[in-house]
């Protein structure tokens, strides 16, 4: 389940989605293959887990592996200034400065980000990683922020492709009334019309990629806990919904067998390393602890019984 060109690690927050995607790219490169770690979570804590630099363009980790951290941020700058460069080799002199003004603002907007990080993602796969292509990676394995993010984001195919069909129906309407007014009835060249076009081929080439079953798959990593698997349940038939493959889930922090007193005295050890460096970090800043439970929080006394924890300092 973990083997196609293009696989996507998703799940909810803290369940382990960098961890895994991080170890299997790491298996899969020690075992020969070429493999790409793309990191779509704007809070990018693979650099953290590979224990090394990464930035927004693919590089090496280790033999067989590379790495790259998409920053939305700088990718939403880099794609507004494309469309600025688009815009001012199509618009008139005295329109250009209202247009920036409105590329900005449009840069701004909900769903820009969105639009960004997508834009880079289509790169990634149509122009740099080609996974599975000739001279292209092995695979490409992305780890993505927490799950409702990843389903927004690969709906954009749908969502960006009806949305420039119609600027293309409107532009070739448009094109088709200057050429009647021109006179001669012949459509002239248009850069709007062939950038539109350009586009529609590539969210067409990505949505095609996306949805074969063959190329891409989604691998869902959850913990045995109760939230966990509810927000899976809601991923897993969004999914499907959109007929993206979900090739399997991984379950991760499962109680080893041998979970015994020795096992506690480890996990114990561990923590008391990370207490301490919490006191270190954070010393200027009050804190609550709250004790692991026994068991899943579920009910309202569950939650009472924490509220107390977070009323009475320990
Ligand atoms: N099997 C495991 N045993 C012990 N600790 C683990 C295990 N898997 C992951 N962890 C730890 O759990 C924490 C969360 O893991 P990780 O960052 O991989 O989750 P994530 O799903 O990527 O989180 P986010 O949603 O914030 O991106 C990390 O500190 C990691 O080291
Ligand atoms: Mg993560």
């Amino acid at each position: 389940m973990l083997e196609h060109p293009i696989l996507f690690l998703s799940g909810k927050g803290g369940v382990g989605k960098t961890t895994v995607a991080a170890a299997h790219a790491l298996g899969a490169a020690e075992a020969g293959r070429r493999v790409l770690l793309v990191s779509t979570d704007p809070a990018h804590s693979l650099g953290d887990a590979l224990g090394t630099e990464l930035g927004g363009e693919p590089a090496p980790v280790t033999a067989g592996l590379d790495a790259v951290e998409i920053d939305p941020e700088a990718e939403c700058a880099r794609y507004i200034e494309r469309v600025k460069g688009n815009i001012r080799a199509t618009v008139r002199s005295t329109l250009i400065a209202e247009a920036e003004r409105q590329i900005d603002m449009a840069g701004r907007s909900p769903g820009a980000y969105e639009a960004a990080l997508f834009d880079r993602i289509v790169a990634l796969l149509l122009d740099e990683a080609r996974p599975g292509e000739p001279g292209g990676y092995d695979q490409v394995v992305f780890d993505t922020a927490p799950t409702g993010h990843t389903v927004r984001l690969l709906t954009l195919p749908e969502l960006m492709g009806a949305w420039v069909d119609g600027l293309l129906h409107r532009r070739g309407a448009h094109n088709r009334d200057r050429a009647q007014w021109l006179g001669d009835g012949e459509v002239p060249e248009d850069p709007v019309y062939e950038l539109l076009n350009e586009r529609r081929r590539r969210i067409a080439a990505v949505r095609d990629r996306l949805l074969d079953r063959e190329r891409s798959a989604f691998v869902f990593v959850l913990t045995p806990e109760h939230l966990p698997i509810e927000e899976t349940r809601r991923a897993v038939a969004e999914l499907a919904e959109h007929r993206l493959y979900v090739a399997g889930l991984i379950v991760n922090k499962v109680l080893p067998e041998a979970a015994d007193g020795a096992f506690l005295a480890q996990r114990r050890a561990a923590e008391a390393e990370h207490l301490a460096a919490i006191e270190r970090h954070f010393a200027a800043l009050p804190r609550r602890y709250i004790a692991l439970r026994g068991a899943d929080v579920r009910s309202l006394d569950d939650l009472r019984a924490i509220a107390a924890q977070l009323r009475a300092p320990a």
